[in-house]
């Protein structure tokens, strides 16, 4: 293997170690902590293992978490007045929807409902267009690629004039992460390509990529061929291949998890790669503690 290996686990630790400090100082000094209210709909068992993580991570941080749990009869009214709950509570600076929301529900329509200075999330489109003017303006970047661009920019990978190539083109990570990566400042000043479903030769132009950041959702679809020598690989993939026993509990069966990039053939082309689990899968939930800490800081006016 020739590549550094970009290892979400140990940046999550090392952010967590900051944003903890963080939150310490500002309970000593304004005796406030960060408030984060998780609403889950329904009993989907994944939105179950995200929420009780992050609330897990938020209560280790020492925040005022709040997981509020809702049948999956709730109507579209009643879940739109408890948002509207949650935006007057002064107590609470972060609301997260757990997506998805089950089918009598309008998602646009709830996600639009929640306070745009309380959607750690960044999906409001007010925050949307926030991350586009860019600069000051941004309050919430959206989790995933905000997590893309602290690894590349811990990983000390130069983002000056670099060509980025993005695969997909989603709106919670493929435009985001483009849309942050061409912008003005650190980790960014690049020259971004976006290339889909749609794109003509693909293979072209991720062989350009001096960063490549892979978001398509289909297992092994960059080959190893597509890679340019040295490049950073960013796999952004989280694909279930099937099923292995649990290393923990030998009778309980676990997903097996692929990237959208073979790691074992690029590992050996690529200059940086992140590894499938436990390369950016772990950033989600730590940027959204980021958020949550910076909400806090902008509704104490310190930010
Ligand atoms: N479902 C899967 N990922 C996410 C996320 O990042 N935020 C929300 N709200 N729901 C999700």
């Amino acid at each position: 293997m020739s590549a550094q290996l970009i290892k979400g686990t140990d940046i999550r630790e090392e952010i967590l170690e900051e944003l903890a400090k963080e939150v310490q100082d500002i309970k000593d000094k304004h005796g406030k902590v960060p408030g984060l209210v998780t609403i889950l709909v329904g009993e989907n068992p994944a939105s179950q293992s995200y929420v009780s993580l992050k609330i897990k991570t938020a209560h280790r941080l020492g925040f005022n978490e709040v997981q509020d749990t809702q049948p999956d009869t709730i109507s579209e009214e009643e879940l739109l007045g408890l948002i509207d709950k949650y935006n007057k509570d002064e107590s609470i600076h972060g609301i997260l929807v757990q997506l998805p929301l089950p089918k009598h529900i309008d998602e646009k329509k709830v996600l639009n409902a929640i306070d745009p200075d309380k959607d750690v999330d960044g999906f409001h489109p007010v925050n949307v267009g926030r991350l586009m003017i860019g600069g000051n303006e941004v309050k919430f970047p959206p989790c995933t690629p905000a997590g893309i661009q602290e690894m590349i920019i811990r990983a000390g990978v130069e983002t000056e004039g670099a060509e980025v190539v993005v695969v997909g083109r989603s709106n919670i990570v493929g435009k985001p992460i483009a849309n942050m990566m061409v912008q003005k400042g650190k980790g960014a000043n690049s020259t971004v390509t976006v290339v889909h479903t749609r794109t003509k030769d693909m293979e072209s132009h991720c062989k350009r990529a001096d960063i490549l950041i892979v978001a398509a959702g289909v297992p092994g679809l960059v080959k190893p061929e597509w890679i340019k020598p040295g490049a950073c690989v960013i796999d952004v993939g989280v694909n279930r291949v099937g099923e292995k026993p649990s290393k923990k509990d030998p009778n309980k069966m676990v997903p097996i998890l692929r990237g959208d990039v073979d790691f074992d053939t690029a590992k050996d082309i690529a200059g940086y790669i992140t590894p499938v689990p436990g390369g950016v899968g772990p950033m989600t939930i730590t940027m959204l503690m980021r958020n949550t800490v910076r909400s806090l800081k902008y509704h104490l006016g310190i930010a």
